[in-house]
């Protein structure tokens, strides 16, 4: 069936070359649709089907230095946009500002990728998670109507930084459909998708299961034999 497989770029490649480069390699026609999230300072200069953002601001102009704006994001042709990353949570995104970027790229049509997750070790309890989860949906999730949106599925320990072939933790893909399954229940979200540490030996367990609708690939983005296996799987 086909799913949809997110790039989360990242702050990578390093130079305008390389990512042009990298944008080349990856298929154009392939089993599951791709979105490539570049950083956005390349957007607009990377020529591929679809584009994702990895952030956005809450407001469209305004004396905000350094922010990127839902409407200047439209504007270059970006279709989504990832919110909520752990990455940025880390940096002191709270959950109101998540529910203002949510509703902000909403009223520009474009979808939000809405990145929830917990937990430092492995061994997390399911109800744990449950309730770090509802948490976060509760308030990210406010006044909008989550039927247009994707939620991401990352447990925080999942994810890493380095060669993902190297990485040994990885998610069971029954855990993470339960969790899809609670998610699309009390959310009634539009897609619930997994990312953590996806590689092109666990990708296919993921994709196999019926309440999980694609991946956000990190590490395995930036290499193209990898992601473009993953996409065909
Ligand atoms: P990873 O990143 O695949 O490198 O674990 C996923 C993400 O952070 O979205």
């Amino acid at each position: 069936m086909k799913k949809i497989v997110f790039a989360n770029w990242k702050m990578n490649p390093a130079t305008l070359k390389e990512a042009k480069k990298l944008a080349a390699s990856i298929h154009r026609k392939s089993k599951h649709a791709v979105v490539l999230c570049p950083p956005s300072v390349f957007l607009g200069l990377i020529d591929y089907p679809r584009l994702g953002a990895q952030d956005c601001f809450w407001q469209n102009r305004g004396p905000f230095t350094g922010q990127v704006s839902p409407s200047q994001l439209k504007s270059m042709k970006v279709k989504y946009c990832i919110v909520g990353h752990s990455e940025k949570r880390a940096l002191g995104e709270t959950d109101e500002m998540i529910n203002a970027k949510v509703k902000a790229l909403l009223e520009e049509k474009i979808i939000p990728v809405l990145c929830v997750g917990f937990g430092t070790k492995v061994e997390q309890d399911d109800l744990e998670v449950v309730d770090v989860l509802k948490a976060q949906l509760d308030i990210d999730l406010t006044g909008v109507d989550a039927s247009k949106l994707i939620v991401a599925y990352e447990p925080v320990w999942a994810i890493s930084s380095g060669d993902p072939l190297a990485t040994k933790k990885v998610e069971n893909p029954e855990h993470a459909e339960k969790i899809a399954i609670f998610i699309r229940s009390k959310y009634k979200v539009g897609k619930v998708i997994y990312g953590g540490s996806v590689n092109p030996y666990n990708a296919k367990g993921f994709l196999e299961q019926t309440n999980i609708d694609g991946l956000l690939t990190g590490g395995a983005s930036l290499i193209p034999s990898y992601f473009n296996t993953i996409i065909n799987l």
